[in-house]
């Protein structure tokens, strides 16, 4: 077993324990209702910038670009349960991309490209996979919002195995005290 020649790589806002808690009460009856194959409660994140697989010997000019950022921490108030259709995915996400979420993103690009990454030409659509192979929901309960106090942000390798996505913290960033 030597060192991986690529490793998949993305950015992520990844919720502490005690978020990750108050997530699993306020969407359970969501998940509950839209069966499929519910994402493991310390698996939940909201994807930045999504990499794919990276040479290992570019791991430092990712490093590098994550580094570079500087961003304002800021409270995001995730509201909103959306199911994509094509991924069969149920989803919770923040109904308004805040200035600061969508700064944090376009800052954090800017330094991918500059480092030669290309961006995906798709909308961001900042959300937490809350269930996969899912069916939408349509009669649940509003979602009570929860608001998110993000004062970071993570460089996260997924290894995939035989039960799923393993997700490593490869480096985290504070982002800016207001
Ligand atoms: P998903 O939860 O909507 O599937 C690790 O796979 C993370 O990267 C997940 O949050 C996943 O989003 C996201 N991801 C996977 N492939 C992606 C892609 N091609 N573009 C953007 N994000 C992607």
């Amino acid at each position: 077993m030597g060192t991986p020649a690529t490793l998949r790589l993305f950015f992520a806002l990844w919720p502490d324990a005690t978020l990750r808690r108050v997530l699993a009460r306020s969407t359970r009856a969501w998940v509950r209702a839209a069966g499929g194959r519910p994402v493991p409660l310390d698996n939940l994140h909201l994807t930045l910038a999504f990499l794919g697989a990276v040479p290992a010997g570019q791991l430092d000019a990712v490093r590098s670009a994550g580094r570079g950022v500087a961003s304002p921490s800021f409270e995001l108030v995730l509201d909103r349960m959306g199911f994509f259709a094509r991924a069969r995915t149920l989803w919770l996400g923040p109904s308004a991309v805040s200035g600061e979420l969508g700064m944090l993103e376009q800052t954090l690009w800017q330094g991918l490209t500059a480092a030669g990454w290309r961006r995906q030409e798709r909308v961001f659509t900042p959300h937490l996979t809350l269930a996969r192979k899912a069916h939408a929901v349509r009669d649940a309960k509003p979602v009570k919002p929860v608001v998110w106090p993000v004062t970071s942000f993570s460089l996260i390798e997924s290894v995939t195995g035989k039960r799923g996505a393993v997700y490593r913290e490869l480096a985290r960033w504070p982002l800016a005290q207001g």
